[in-house]
């Protein structure tokens, strides 16, 4: 392993707001499920959630521009995290969390109620293999579990198919679609969606790809 990953892995141990769990360890249910708010954050503002977050951009942009609220970094990859992390230990942000974890695993660090909105932003689009898609009805039941009522999720992506296939998703599971972008930085939209732009985002935007965004909110009144 190169050298400046093993430093990252061994900095990840000591930043405070990094949880990251074996999944054994997770049998005896993850200390803060439930009472992010109250015990970790002590406060009561929403939370909100980036998934595949890789270097935390969204994660870390959205807490600056949003003191208000309270927002959770999920990714596998330790090395992409520390840049994430690196950044909130020196601008000494309060509120916001990473957790190093398969997001297979969402239902054992939230409970029911606990997140207010989930971003996604250029997840893997896994042509062949549907139930690794963030937006695939195995994962989307996961985050119903965990969602406010209404919740909203954002997908941002540069895949026209991704946001295809989520828009069949939305309709034939009852989820109600919000809104669909794209060509989002020729539409005139302004706020978070295009305030911050994240590492994989600034790859495909030089090749000169369109950017798209889906916002629709969760069904989860069963
Ligand atoms: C294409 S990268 C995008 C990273 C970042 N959001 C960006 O836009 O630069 C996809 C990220 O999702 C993470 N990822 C994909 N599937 C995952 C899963 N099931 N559990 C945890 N992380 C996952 C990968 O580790 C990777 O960092």
């Amino acid at each position: 392993m190169p050298k400046k990953k093993l430093i990252h892995f061994k900095e990840n141990l000591t930043f405070p707001f990094l949880f990251q769990y074996r999944y054994h360890e997770l049998g005896n249910g993850f200390p803060l499920k439930g009472c992010w708010k109250e015990k970790f954050f002590q406060n009561s503002n929403p939370v909100i959630l980036e998934l595949g977050c890789g270097k935390g951009e969204y994660t870390v942009g959205l807490a600056k521009a949003h003191p208000e609220k309270n927002f959770i970094g999920m990714d596998i990859k330790g090395a992409r995290l520390w840049r994430g992390c690196h950044t909130v230990k020196q601008d000494n942000l309060g509120n916001v969390a990473f957790i190093r974890s398969m997001i297979d695993h969402i239902e054992h660090y939230f409970t029911r109620d606990e997140i207010s909105e989930i971003w996604i932003t250029f997840p893997d689009p896994h042509p062949g293999k549907e139930r690794k898609r963030l937006t695939s009805p195995r994962f989307i039941e996961k985050f119903q579990k965990i969602m406010k009522p209404g919740g909203i999720i954002h997908l941002k992506t540069d895949d026209m198919n991704l946001v295809d296939y989520t828009s069949g998703v939305i309709e034939k599971c009852g989820h109600k679609e919000i809104l669909t972008i794209r060509d989002l930085y020729n539409s005139g939209t302004g706020g978070d969606v295009v305030n911050v732009q994240t590492y994989y985002e600034n790859i495909w935007l030089q090749e000169g790809k369109k950017i798209c965004y889906l916002q629709f909110s969760i069904n989860n009144t069963n």
